[in-house]
């Protein structure tokens, strides 16, 4: 009668192999990690693209400035990827004034691209340095500081 307990510790290697591999990534329960063209549906979904954003923001910023294209790149296509889903969020909503600043990022980090790929990393920072006003015109418009601490959309 070896087998019940052999099943279950297999069921606990397993159980124990996903909580370890969760850690790992920038998602929080019950949420994914976001994926090209995905629709955002959820409080918790918008919340896990901005946290990715602003993680990957700083990547980016300290690629360009570091001259390292090959990180840069990756940051800036990563960050296109999670801004074309944000357009999508608001642009959904018919809210303009998000839609556009989403939209003028996007149109920076392609820019950024272009710049990298050309090997001209001080236009890249150029493109990059025009992003922040953007994340800032709809944090003040849409963004609301919880007393309880963290944000929600408004
Ligand atoms: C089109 C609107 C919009 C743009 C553009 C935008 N954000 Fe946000 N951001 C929001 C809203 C709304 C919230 C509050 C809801 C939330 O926290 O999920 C937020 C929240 C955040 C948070 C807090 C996340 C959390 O939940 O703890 C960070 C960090 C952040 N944004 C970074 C950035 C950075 C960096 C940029 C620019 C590179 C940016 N955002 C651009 C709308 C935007």
């Amino acid at each position: 009668m070896k087998r019940p307990l052999s099943i279950a510790s297999l069921l606990f290697c397993i159980a124990l192999t996903v909580s370890l591999s969760a850690q790992t990534t920038p998602a929080p329960a019950g949420t994914t990690a976001p994926t090209a063209g995905m629709k955002i549906t959820t409080d918790a979904e918008f919340s896990t693209h901005m946290k990715e954003i602003q993680q990957q923001n700083g990547i980016l910023n300290k690629a360009i400035k570091g001259g390292m294209a090959e990180e840069a790149s990756k940051a800036a296509a990563r960050l296109e990827v999670l801004f074309k889903n944000i357009h999508g969020y608001w642009s959904a909503k018919k809210i303009d004034d998000a839609t556009t600043a989403a939209q003028n990022i996007v149109t920076s980090l392609q820019a950024v691209q272009k710049a990298v790929a050309a090997n001209d990393m001080a236009a890249a920072e150029t493109a990059r340095a025009s992003i922040g006003a953007n994340c800032m015109t709809c944090h003040t418009a849409h963004r609301e500081k919880l007393p309880e601490g963290g944000f929600r959309i408004k």
